[in-house]
């Protein structure tokens, strides 16, 4: 269980498009628990390299940014504004295009081991939700309650589609499909933190569940082990 010494924390991962990030936000704004999103930190890093003339095959370099990222994120009435060396780069880390880079990176071991210290840093009273791909199994393996979500890739690939022509921006459902394919693959087989769920984690598949569904569940797993009131 919890060392008394250590705040308790929530550990969400799976791959791209299962929810995670507006689950997380949801289930940390209703227990008023900190938020990680794990993601924005290696988007943040192949974007800082950009701006900084590192290529992505640098791994000593990448680490060094990583280390050194100036990072801060204000949460703003429901949303989460990322500052990276005083720019707002929320929308510019949120691209397709920005997911494909964080993912070369996020292959990178130097670099996640770079990030591993900044990353548990955010586990701080009352508790923390941790979203991302290696939560449970790296980053916070003593977690005492661990969710994999998943759900089919044609309907991760539909989400994605749906949020893009929201945001006014054009797409093409099969070539999202076939980018979600490629970036599970690769989370999936490297040799570091793979993308896999935790031997002890619970896993979730909500290709067929709402968002409230899927919260109101998370939170009678914590009821049951005792981390909330029972609803
Ligand atoms: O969750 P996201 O789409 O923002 O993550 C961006 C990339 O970062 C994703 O391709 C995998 C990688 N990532 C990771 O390797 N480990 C994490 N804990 C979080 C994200």
């Amino acid at each position: 269980m919890n060392s008394p010494h250590q705040a308790a924390v929530l550990t969400i991962d799976g791959p791209g498009g299962a929810g995670k990030g507006t689950i997380s936000r949801l289930i940390a704004e209703r227990l008023g628990w900190h938020l990680l999103d794990s993601g924005a930190l290696y988007r943040l890093t192949a974007h800082a390299a950009a701006k900084h003339g590192v290529m992505l095959d640098d791994e000593p370099a990448l680490a060094r940014l990583a280390e050194t990222l100036d990072v801060t994120f204000l949460a703003e009435d429901g949303t989460t504004r990322i500052m990276l060396e005083g720019e707002d780069v929320g929308t510019a880390i949120r691209t397709e295009a920005a997911g494909e880079r964080a993912s070369q990176v996020a292959a990178l071991p130097a670099v996640r081991q770079a990030l591993l210290a900044r990353q548990r840093d955010f586990r701080q009273a009352p508790g923390l939700v941790a979203d991302g791909r290696d939560m449970g199994t790296v980053v916070f393996p003593d977690a005492p309650l661990k969710i994999f979500l998943t759900a089919s890739a044609e309907e991760r690939a539909r989400r994605r589609f749906l949020q893009l022509q929201e945001a006014g921006e054009s797409a093409s459902l099969s070539s999202l499909l076939k980018e979600i394919q490629a970036r599970d693959a690769r989370d999936m087989q490297r040799a570091v933190a793979p993308l896999k769920p935790a031997d002890d984690a619970v896993e979730l598949d909500t290709t067929e569940l709402t968002i409230p569904d899927v919260v109101d569940h998370i939170q009678r797993l914590l009821a049951d082990q005792g981390f909330i009131p029972s609803a």
